[in-house]
Formats: C-alpha cells, structure tokens, sequence
C-alpha cells in the first residue's frame, strides 16, 4: 500500500490527468472518486485502472475517508469555494483547480479554512512546471535578463462548443470572466516572472461584435499591471478568438530579453540576434500536454518533507486578486488599487 491516498471530485476532462499523474506517483494512489451519479465515478476508475478507488456520489462521505489524505477540487469554478473549505475542514491537504474562488468573498473564505486546518495546498496553475517557464526562471535567476521592466502575457484561446466545458463555461456565475475562466494562467505567468507585488490594475473588456458564442460576460480582455518594484505588466486574453492557441511571453530587461522561445542578453558578448533555445512551449490547451505529473510530484514532495509550495493558495491568491481587479476597472471604468 503507498504513503498516500487521493481523492479526486469531478470526473470530467482534466480529472484523468489527475488519476494518471496520482497514479504513477510511487507514493500516493486513488482511493476516492466522487461524481454526483456513482457509475460515473466507477467507469472513470475502471477506464483509468485505479484499482484501489472507490467510488462516491456524496462528498461528505469520501471526506470521512481517514486513508484519504489529498483531495484534489476538479469541478465547474462556482464549486470550488465551497467544496475546498470542506475537504480543508476534513484535514485533506488540496490541488485546487484554477480558478479557486470567483470572488474575493470566496477567496478569502477559502484561505481562512486552509489557514485554520494548516493543510497544505497547491493551486494548478500548472504552467509553472512548463520546460519554457522553467527555462526563463533559470535566465532570471542567473540574471541573464537584469530586472524586468515590461512584461507581456497573453492567453488566446478560442472556446466554443466543441470544447467540453463550453457549456457551463459560459455562463456569468460559472465561467466568471474572460481571466477567471482561463486567462489566468497568463495573469499567473506574469505575477510568477516578475516576482513583485501588483500595487494598481487597469482595465478593459468587450465583447466581439456579434458574440457568436453566447457568452454571459465578456470574453475579452485586455489588463495592465503596476507592480511594487515599478515594473508594468499586459495580459490580453481572449477566450472567443478564431485562431488556434497562443500563449504569449514577452519579458523585458535591463540585460536581456525574452521573446517566447529566443533570448536576447547582454551578457553573452558578441550575440548579434535572437537565440532561439529547444523547450516544450505551451501551445496547447489540451490537457494531455500540461505537466500535472511534475505538478504532483512536487506537491507529493511538499506534504512528505512539509514545506509549503511556491504555488500554494497563499500565492494564488495574489494572482486572483489581479483578475477581480480586472473585472472591476473593466466594469467601474477606474484604475484599481492592490491588494483589495
Ligand atoms: N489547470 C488547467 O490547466 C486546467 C485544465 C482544464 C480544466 N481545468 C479546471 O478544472 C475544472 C474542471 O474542468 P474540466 O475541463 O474537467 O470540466 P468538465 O466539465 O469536463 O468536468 C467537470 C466535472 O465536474 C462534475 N460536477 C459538476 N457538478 C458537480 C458536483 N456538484 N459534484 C461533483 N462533481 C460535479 C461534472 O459532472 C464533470 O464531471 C475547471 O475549474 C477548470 O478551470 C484546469
């Protein structure tokens, strides 16, 4: 029997990931799935071999599971408040699902039932352990880009009906905003590579004229950020464009700078032009390319050696309180001021 038991809510698409990633991990396996129709759950465990799983259709149940000590929250956004303060309240260290709250009502909810249980969290946010995220933190550690000035990060992704959370994802009260639904990961790249804290957010958002995909709010969005130490931030995110997905980094130095893949600095003597470096870029929205199993074994990592993640909820919360910024200049036509 392994160190860990895991349980997992939602058995949607990025559900498998998780099971797989749990899995294949030598300390931890699936124990729990929980679906609001048990034979979902079941099929979900069977299809993905979890042979140590059972399966729930009430939450309250699996949380009573004493050889459940993970729980990981992969449902629609609007659940994630309340079903996150529960497994925190049951003592199960939590992987949140971006995003974690869709208000700051929530958000601090959440963070004063994980403060409360001291259980240990991570905030998927996965495109941290992206090899092009891993590469630039290592330029910017070795100060091969000096500090930054200007940084640039932008989410293109056009969600529609053939993609599966369509659905619910448009939807104000599920989906939440262009940032909330997915742009966050771009808000969450440029709080994690320019290591400040934002002090004031402005803001824009619209609709494309004709809204063909029937969103509920505005699928569009275009964010600057003030931060602390003076540097300033773009995030464009756009979740109705027609194109296929880009996920921009552009990062400007007093030494160097990054363009995606190529590098600029001024520390390597005699570079005439753009040196363009082999990684895994992230241009993909499909869940099979994101690095949940480095995700999870770093926060396997966390909980057997206790220390708290990088990217725990304590630090994400900074990065949603960008996005509800947003929304709010967008809306109030004013610049916002931080933290709220
Ligand atoms: N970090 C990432 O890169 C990434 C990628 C994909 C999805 N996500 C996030 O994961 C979450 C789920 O997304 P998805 O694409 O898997 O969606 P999905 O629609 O495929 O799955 C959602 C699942 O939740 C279930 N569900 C709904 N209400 C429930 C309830 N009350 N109790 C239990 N289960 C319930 C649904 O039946 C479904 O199985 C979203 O918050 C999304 O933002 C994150």
């Amino acid at each position: 029997m392994k160190d860990l038991g895991v349980g997992i809510i939602g058995t949607g698409w990025v559900s498998g990931e998780y099971i797989r990633a749990f899995e294949a991990n030598p300390h931890t396996e699936v124990r729990g799935l929980v679906s609001r129709d048990r034979a979902r759950a079941q099929a979900k465990a069977e299809a993905f071999h979890a042979t140590h799983c059972h399966a729930y259709d009430r939450l309250e149940e699996m949380l009573a599971d004493s050889s459940i000590q993970i729980v990981v929250i992969c449902t629609p956004h609007n659940l994630h408040v309340e079903q996150g303060v529960a497994a925190a309240q049951a003592g199960k260290h939590l992987v949140l699902e971006k995003p974690v709250a869709l208000d700051l009502e929530g958000l601090r909810k959440l963070q004063a039932a994980v403060r409360a249980a001291k259980v240990k969290t991570v905030v998927s946010f996965v495109l941290r352990w992206n090899p092009l995220f891993e590469m630039i933190k290592t330029f910017l550690a070795d100060g091969l880009l000096g500090n930054l000035f200007l940084a640039e990060v932008d989410y293109f992704h056009g969600i529609g009906p053939w993609y599966g959370q369509y659905d619910w994802n448009i939807k104000k009260e599920i989906g939440g905003s262009s940032l909330l639904t997915a742009g966050c990961h771009a808000v969450d790249g440029l709080h994690w590579f320019v290591n400040s804290l934002p002090v004031e957010v402005c803001a824009y958002g619209n609709f494309s004229r004709q809204n063909p995909l029937h969103y509920e709010y505005e699928p569009n969005s275009m964010t600057l950020v003030k931060f602390a130490d003076g540097a300033i931030g773009k995030i464009a995110s756009s979740i109705e464009c027609v194109q296929p997905y880009i996920f921009n980094v552009e990062l400007f130095g007093d030494q160097g700078t990054v363009c995606n893949n190529q590098i600029f600095s001024k520390h390597w003597k005699g570079q005439k032009g753009w040196a363009t470096f082999p990684t895994v870029l992230p241009d993909s929205g499909d869940v099979t390319h994101h690095p949940f199993s480095d995700e999870v074994r770093h926060f396997v990592e966390c909980i057997l050696t206790n220390r708290e993640s990088h990217a725990n909820l304590e630090d994400a919360a900074v990065t949603h309180e960008i996005c509800f910024a947003s929304e709010l200049s967008a809306r109030e036509g004013r610049p916002v001021k931080l933290p709220l």
